[in-house]
């Protein structure tokens, strides 16, 4: 089947304007790249989520009437459509861009991330379906991987999560996945909390997921904080961190390099034997515990 592919070369402002637009008109699917044509599956920690300069494409059926698109996009504007063109995308399902960049992962014993379009390899297993969209969080990124293999250790059985820097939410949806009773997600990306909102209700756990921009955290204590940021952010969260726990909180800090492991335990050494090390590649977590 051929797809016609409206590409829109635009700013990050307009960008989440333009998706919601191509969404509403009926788009099979609205991509987002960057000038470089690198789809954004995962921007590295801390990076801002769109590029400035933005390329939003609208995937529609070749039967779509591009100009009268065309037309409703510049009235709901009010301005001319920046630079575009309409491209056919043959013989080349859009999914298949994805395939090519996204498989089933297994993290620990227990877990797997399956893209929607892929059966998952283990039925059986605690399968959290999840596709690359613009929060990050795929399960690709080693700091990822380094939390989702330490939930993937812990008996979260009935217990309660914060993730804080939720990005996609796949922290959360995972802890949920695996027996967590309640989450609560932090992020001080609006675009975070919507991603988190919708992987959780589409893995089924969305009335056990709750989301916050950081200010409006409300106070509560939880059996186990998950951080996957950057050292410089976790090192001014720690009392934060330290607030939102109880004696006996298990803690896992991620998006750390080796310099930066010494100087963050001792941060958090006021408040927690940081004595777990696990690294991956270039990256290392750190784990915990709060004293009482
Ligand atoms: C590396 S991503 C982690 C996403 C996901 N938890 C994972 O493990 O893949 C870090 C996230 O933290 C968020 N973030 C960065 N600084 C933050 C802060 N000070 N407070 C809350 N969220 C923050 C970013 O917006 C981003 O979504």
């Amino acid at each position: 089947m051929s797809w016609l592919q409206l590409k829109i070369d635009t700013t990050k402002a307009q960008a989440p304007v333009l998706e919601e637009l191509l969404e509403t008109l009926g788009a099979a699917a609205v991509l987002m790249e960057d000038s470089a044509d690198q789809p954004l599956l995962e921007p590295p920690p801390g990076a801002t989520p769109l590029w400035d300069a933005t390329r939003v494409i609208g995937i529609f059926t070749v039967d779509s009437e591009m100009d009268a698109i065309i037309e409703f996009l510049e009235a709901q504007l009010g301005e001319q459509l920046p630079a575009h063109r309409v491209e056919v995308l043959e013989d080349k399902d859009w999914v298949r861009a994805w395939m090519d960049h996204y498989h089933p992962m297994r993290f620990g014993d227990r877990l797997w991330v399956v893209p929607s379009w892929t059966p998952p390899p283990q039925p059986d297993a605690v399968n959290l379906l999840l596709d690359p969209g613009l929060a990050f969080g795929t399960g690709t990124h080693p700091t990822t991987a380094l939390c989702m293999e330490w939930l993937d250790s812990l008996d979260l059985q009935g217990k309660t999560v914060i993730d804080y820097g939720c990005g996609s939410g796949i922290l959360a949806v995972a802890a949920l996945l695996l027996g967590a009773k309640e989450a609560w997600c932090v992020d001080n990306d609006p675009q975070a909390l919507t991603a988190t909102r919708n992987n959780a209700e589409h893995n089924g756990v969305g009335e056990r997921v709750h989301v916050f921009m950081p200010d409006d955290m409300p106070d509560m204590q939880a059996d186990v904080i998950v951080a996957n940021i950057l050292a410089g952010p976790l090192a001014m969260l720690a009392p934060v961190m330290a607030a939102h726990s109880h004696a006996s909180t298990h803690i896992a800090l991620s998006g750390i390099i080796r310099p930066q492991v010494d100087e963050l335990r001792e941060v958090y050494g006021e408040w927690f034997d940081m004595d777990g090390l696990a690294i991956k590649e270039d990256w290392c977590r750190l784990s915990g515990t709060r004293r009482a």
